[in-house]
């Protein structure tokens, strides 16, 4: 009998050859899909921190297939990645997440040689964000100089790739730099973190550690414990170094703890407990960070981090995946930001998506790797 993933793998495959084609016709990089269509991000264009996840969906099925179409859809939407490269305003620390899914990728599985040179020139910019009191800078304007989220520990394995690609080891340091201020700053007790970090700029203090994405202040924001599960493992791989992996292991039992019954996740793990308000983004992303810490810890703590994922997979595939033809995306439910901000509350939205189909090639043995360091 068919596995579950593998019918669900066959399925997706076939919504996005269909999804390459309506993208390439209407032009856009996919944000979300309503009403049978794509729909752009909401704001900054395609400077906007989610662009690179569509290419990365293509470049993980051209992967997985072969089919061509997925490549050539990838490199279409490469094409207007870089072009933000030269306006420069828009963009922020997402430059990880952006182009390693898209140029990065592309070398990766092509070795195409302008595509590592855009990598790294994406690299440079993450790079430029360092405050040297010991943190990576988020996002641009004046008054936010000292802003630093948790999600910033994905964007961070494009500078060890940068390290490994130069042999230069700034990238690295920068990167090692960050992570360590965010164990120290971000995380707490029982191994939940926070969303932003607001420092003094001057000093590196800590000033403020408002709700951002998440419910309140204090609480804890489950996309951004997705981040930090997946991230700080990212960094144990990319790095060697066991302290990220423990860090990893607390954020993923805190993580588990509060999967819900029915083995889906809120949107904020202390949000009104009658208040359904569900993010599928931040489950899918998790299982991918959880089967990723699975291999690297092994034995029975290892079984228990990939029963927890498989059990999470399940229940988005069972409960909120939406394979009919008409739709363009997969995972419904998805919540860009507890309190909405307009950038989608229980819709589909592609960077979901992205992990499940990462997840999902995971599962298969066919997963592209498109975080690590080494290639
Ligand atoms: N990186 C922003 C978000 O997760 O919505």
């Amino acid at each position: 009998m068919q596995n579950w993933f593998d019918l669900a793998f066959e399925r997706a495959c076939r919504k996005f050859a269909r999804g390459a084609q309506l993208a390439a016709a209407q032009g856009i990089i996919p944000y979300k899909s309503v009403d049978g269509k794509y729909v752009e991000s909401p704001f900054d264009g395609n400077s906007w921190w989610t662009g690179g996840f569509w290419p990365g969906i293509m470049w993980q099925l051209y992967k997985a297939t072969g089919e061509e179409g997925y490549k050539a859809e990838a490199l279409r939407v490469e094409e207007l990645l870089t072009r933000e490269l030269r306006t420069f305003d828009l963009l922020n620390h997402d430059v990880g997440f952006m182009y390693l899914l898209s140029t990065g990728a592309h070398h990766r599985l092509t070795g195409d040689a302008q595509a590592a040179t855009d990598t790294l020139h994406a690299a440079t910019i993450l790079a430029g964000r360092f405050n040297p009191e010991g943190f990576i800078r988020a996002w641009p304007r004046r008054e936010r100089a000292g802003y630093a989220i948790i999600d910033c520990m994905m964007n961070l394995s494009i500078l060890y790739w940068a390290s490994e690609q130069t042999g230069d080891p700034r990238f690295a340091k920068i990167a090692r730099i960050h992570a360590d201020t965010t164990i120290r700053e971000f995380l707490r007790e029982d191994g939940s973190s926070c969303h932003i970090c607001v420092f003094d700029p001057e000093t590196g203090k800590v000033v403020e550690r408002p709700a951002g994405q998440g419910y309140c202040e204090g609480s804890s924001w489950s996309r951004g414990q997705a981040w930090a599960l997946y991230g700080f493992t990212l960094s144990g791989v990319n790095t060697g170094d066991q302290k990220y992996i423990d860090v990893a292991r607390r954020c993923a039992k805190y993580f588990i703890s509060n999967i819900r019954e029915d083995g889906l996740t809120d949107s904020d793990f202390c949000q009104p407990k009658d208040e359904e308000r569900i993010d599928n983004i931040a489950a899918a992303c998790a299982s991918c960070g959880l089967l990723e810490l699975a291999d690297v810890v092994g034995g029975e703590e290892g079984e228990t981090y990939r029963a927890a994922a498989e059990r999470m997979l399940r229940a988005l595939n069972d409960l909120c995946a939406d394979w009919s033809d008409e739709a363009p995306g997969i995972l419904q439910k998805c919540t860009a930001s507890y309190h909405d901000d307009g950038a989608g509350r229980h819709v589909n939205i592609l960077y979901g998506d992205y992990f499940f189909v990462e997840a999902l090639c995971r599962l298969r043995g066919t997963d592209a790797r498109l975080w690590m360091a080494k290639i």
